[in-house]
C-alpha cells in the first residue's frame, strides 16, 4: 500500500499512456487525469487495476477551467493519499498565425500548456516536498525552435522551459524539476488517420530531416520520465531534447 504515485496529465492515450503505462509497470500507483477522452483514460485504469488492485484512478478536468484545475489537484491528491511524481504532459496543439491568432487562442495554448502546469505545481508543491518527489515537464523542442505558424503554443511552452529551471530553483533541494523536450515522436492526431498523398510526403520529408531518420516512439519519452524520476537523484532544471538529433541543424 506504500508504493509511489505518479500524477500523469493528458495520459489517456498516446504519450501520456505510455508515461502512465511505464510508471505503473514499475511499481508506481498511477492517477490517470484526462480531459474529453473518458472511454480510454477509464480503459487505461481498468487495465492497470487488473494488472494490480487498486493501483489507478480516474480524474477529469479541463484546464481552461481554473477552478477545475485545482479541484483536481485536491481529488487527486485524496485518492492514495499521496503523490511523488506529477507529470504534466497535456498540451493543445494547433496553429495561431500572427494575423489570425485570438483572445482565445491565447487562453487555450497556455492554458492547458503552461497554466496548469504552473497551479498544479503551486498546489502539489507541500506533498512533492513532503515526499522528495519530482515534477517532470513535458516541454517540446519548438521551444528553442520555433515552429512556423505557431507563434502562441511555441511561446507557450518556451515559458514552460523557464518554469521547469525556475521552480528547479525554487523547490530545492526537496524537490527536482525537470523537463523533456520531444521531436517528432507521434504524428498529430488529426493527421495519423488521413491518408493523403500530401502529408506522406510532408511526413516523409520530416524524417528525412532528422539525423536518426525517423520519428520517435512514445517509450523514448516515458523511459527518460522514469529515469528523472528515480535515476537522476542529483539532475535538476535540466530540459532534455528527445528529437533523433533534429535540433542540431
Ligand atoms: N507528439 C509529439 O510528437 C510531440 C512533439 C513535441 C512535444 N510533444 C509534447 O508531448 C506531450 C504529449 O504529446 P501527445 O502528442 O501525446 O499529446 P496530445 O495527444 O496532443 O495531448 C495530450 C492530452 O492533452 C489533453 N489536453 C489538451 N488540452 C487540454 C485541456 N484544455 N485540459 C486538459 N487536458 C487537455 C488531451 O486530453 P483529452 O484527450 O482527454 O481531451 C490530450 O489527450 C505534449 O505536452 C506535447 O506538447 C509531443
Amino acid at each position: 500500500m506504500d508504493s509511489k504515485v505518479v500524477l500523469v496529465t493528458g495520459a489517456a492515450k498516446r504519450i501520456g499512456a505510455s508515461i502512465a503505462r511505464t510508471f505503473h509497470a514499475n511499481g508506481y500507483r498511477v492517477l490517470v487525469h484526462a480531459r474529453s477522452s473518458k472511454t480510454e483514460a477509464t480503459a487505461l485504469s481498468s487495465e492497470l487495476n487488473k494488472i494490480k488492485k487498486n493501483s489507478a484512478g480516474t480524474f477529469y478536468a479541463d484546464f481552461n477551467s481554473h477552478h477545475e484545475t485545482q479541484e483536481l489537484s485536491v481529488a487527486a491528491l485524496e485518492h492514495f493519499g499521496r503523490i511523488d511524481v506529477l507529470i504534466n504532459n497535456a498540451s493543445t496543439f494547433y496553429p495561431s498565425p500572427l494575423f489570425e491568432a485570438s483572445a482565445d487562442d491565447w487562453s487555450s495554448l497556455f492554458n492547458s500548456n503552461v497554466k496548469a502546469a504552473f497551479f498544479l505545481s503551486q498546489a502539489l508543491a507541500p506533498e512533492l516536498t513532503k515526499r522528495k518527489g519530482s515534477i517532470i515537464n513535458i516541454v517540446d523542442a519548438h521551444a528553442d525552435k520555433p515552429l512556423r505558424n505557431h507563434v502562441l503554443y511555441n511561446m507557450a511552452k518556451a515559458a514552460l522551459k523557464s518554469m521547469t529551471k525556475t521552480l528547479a530553483l525554487e523547490m530545492a533541494p526537496h524537490v527536482r524539476v525537470n523537463g523533456i523536450s520531444p521531436g517528432a515522436i507521434l504524428w498529430p492526431e488529426a493527421l495519423e488517420q488521413k491518408f493523403d498523398e500530401k502529408i506522406d510526403q510532408q511526413k516523409a520529408e520530416i524524417c528525412a530531416s532528422i539525423p536518426m531518420k525517423r520519428i520517435g516512439n512514445a517509450k523514448d519519452i516515458s523511459n527518460l520520465a522514469y529515469f528523472f524520476a528515480e535515476s537522476g537523484r542529483y539532475i535538476t532544471g535540466q530540459v532534455i531534447k528527445v528529437d533523433g538529433g533534429r535540433s542540431l541543424g
